[in-house]
């Protein structure tokens, strides 16, 4: 048990805005997949250390899929938050969506799950708070992201 209270999902709710700029771009002009990538895990570290105020690893990313190219110019989002917390572990969900600055329709560009694992000083899984669930609609992410945890436990121990 961690010896915080529980909190709500939106206690750590986060979200990231960047502008892409030229040096966010690969040869053919639009962005580097390693950039959203990067901010990505960057956001699931924040919201992750916002609801259990310790160090952090991600353990694992769930698949990536870029559903449409950023380009330079556009204005990019990483909406992340809690969907499930267990004995030492954190779910976060990050949806990234991108817009034109100079106008134009903002779209879903990529989604991922990522679980982030809460470390003691001496580098050991630590407790993190229970999650506060307040909606129906964070009851059934939660119950979802429980699956999920337990279908990536069993995966992985099938491989070991
Ligand atoms: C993540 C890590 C701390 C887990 O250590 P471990 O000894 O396997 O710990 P445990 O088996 O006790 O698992 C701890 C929790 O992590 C979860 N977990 C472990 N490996 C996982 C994985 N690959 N994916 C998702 N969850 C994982 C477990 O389900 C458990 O969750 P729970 O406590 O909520 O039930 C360890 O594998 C590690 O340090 N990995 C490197 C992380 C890192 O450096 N990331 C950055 C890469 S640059």
């Amino acid at each position: 048990m961690s010896g915080l209270p529980p909190r709500t999902v939106a206690d750590s709710r986060t979200t990231v805005v960047r502008l892409m700029i030229p040096t966010d771009a690969n040869f053919t002009g639009n962005v580097f997949g390693g950039q959203i990538l990067a901010e990505l895990d960057r956001v699931a570290y924040v919201v992750a250390g916002r609801h259990c105020h310790q160090n952090c690893v991600t353990a694992s990313i769930d698949r990536v899929d870029f559903l449409a190219p950023v380009h330079v110019g556009d204005l990019v989002e990483w909406l992340a938050e809690l969907t499930y917390v267990g004995r030492t572990s954190m779910e976060v969900w990050v949806q990234v969506n991108a817009e034109p600055l100079q106008g134009g329709s903002r779209r879903k560009v990529g989604e991922a799950f990522l679980t982030m694992v809460a470390l003691d000083a001496g580098g050991r899984p630590a407790p993190v708070p229970a999650l506060n669930l307040v909606s129906g609609e964070e009851r059934r992410r939660f119950a979802e992201g429980q699956a999920r945890a337990e279908t990536r436990r069993k995966v992985r121990t099938a491989h070991r």
